[in-house]
């Protein structure tokens, strides 16, 4: 497996420098099967004011775009340090919720107002949650993504990728401080980013603020927390990686159409639809439904999307290249 995905990598890297994104396409190492699985269910009624409309209207635009050029994400060389592994049965079944039912946060669904910003959203709720795992839920609040958007100076591509690498050693080096949702005083830095409801803007040119404008009880300086290394997660560990230590963060690549209209089942992509977008994920469970084996994700475009927020993707085949970047890192405890 580890072949494959280097494979995989090699082929992402070709594909970006000869800018063909039909690759995908024609290469049958990873386009194993594009037939649907029988559990996927897509929505039926896609009004002009619901979250499938507007997240279809935007696609509609950046499509054409994407078509025309292929894009990748970096992938980091440095593997984990191995460390002593708690639990070395893996789960048929698991949901992180259940198994840290105090960690508030690992359940949170995020709304990034079509944003593309979806890169720091799953970095922060994967370290959040993993504060909370690592402290037994001592350290219990969500961290701010306003924080990293606004004064990490990283911006993502056209096609919503970022590298990785640049967002975590942020975490490492800067740390963030508490966060909260939209409109609410939660947290030193809340976040400023309006729900989707908001099209067409997108676009956020928020200026970096070093002080607590939610709870400004808290002192900024000491409010930071901070991770002390990140690595990559190989295929075959993935699954270890989270029973013994929370969520992780996984990229994938969005094809038009059949993801927006995600309800329910077993996601796997259609055949003929066109990349649109990279898009993060954040990694909190697995099992399998009428026989197909799955991931469960948490996405970050609100409860009002695919099953209450969440979604589940087809395992082990790297369906849109789900299983090639995810990434986690250890939290730095005070
Ligand atoms: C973790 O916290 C729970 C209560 O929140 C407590 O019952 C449990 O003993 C704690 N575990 C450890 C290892 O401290
Ligand atoms: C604000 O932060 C302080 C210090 O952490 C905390 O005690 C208080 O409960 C917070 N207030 C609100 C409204 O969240």
């Amino acid at each position: 497996m580890a072949k494959v995905l280097f494979l995989v990598s090699t082929m992402l890297l070709n594909s970006y420098l000869s800018e063909q994104a039909t690759l995908f396409h024609d290469d049958n190492i990873i386009d194993k099967s594009v037939m649907g699985t029988d559990t996927l269910k897509v929505g039926e009624n896609v009004g002009p004011n619901s979250v499938e409309e507007e997240h279809l209207m935007l696609s509609g635009t950046r499509g054409v775009e994407a078509t025309s050029k292929s894009k990748m994400l970096h992938k980091t060389r440095n593997r984990r340090c191995f460390r002593v592994e708690i639990d070395h049965q893996i789960d048929q079944e698991f949901d992180a919720r259940k198994r840290w039912p105090h960690c508030k946060t690992i359940g949170e669904v995020h709304n990034d107002g079509n944003s593309l910003l979806s890169w720091a959203y799953v970095p922060t709720g994967v370290f959040a949650d993993r504060m909370c795992i690592a402290t037994n839920g001592t350290y219990n609040q969500l961290l701010s993504t306003e924080e990293l958007i606004s004064c990490s100076g990283i911006k993502e591509d056209e096609f919503g990728s970022v590298n990785d690498d640049y967002v975590w050693e942020y975490l490492k080096n800067h740390g963030l401080v508490s966060g909260g949702k939209y409109n609410t005083n939660n947290g030193c830095q809340p976040s400023k980013i309006p729900p989707i409801g908001n099209l067409p803007t997108g676009l956020y040119e928020n200026t970096c603020e070093k002080r607590c404008y939610g709870n400004n009880t808290i002192n900024y300086n000491q409010d930071h927390v901070k991770i002390k290394n990140h690595y990559d997660i190989e295929y075959e560990d993935i699954q270890r990686e989270v029973q013994n230590y929370g969520p992780v963060s996984m990229a994938f690549r969005v094809f038009d159409n059949d993801f927006f209209l995600y309800k329910s089942g077993v996601y796997e992509k259609t055949t003929n639809s066109e990349f649109i977008q990279w898009q993060y994920a954040k990694l909190i469970g697995w099992g399998v439904e009428n026989g197909v084996d799955y991931w469960l994700l948490v996405n970050s475009w609100g409860y009002e999307w695919g099953q209450n927020g969440l979604f589940k993707i087809k395992r082990g085949t790297d369906e849109c290249n789900i299983e090639t970047f995810v990434h986690a890192g250890e939290p730095q405890l005070i």
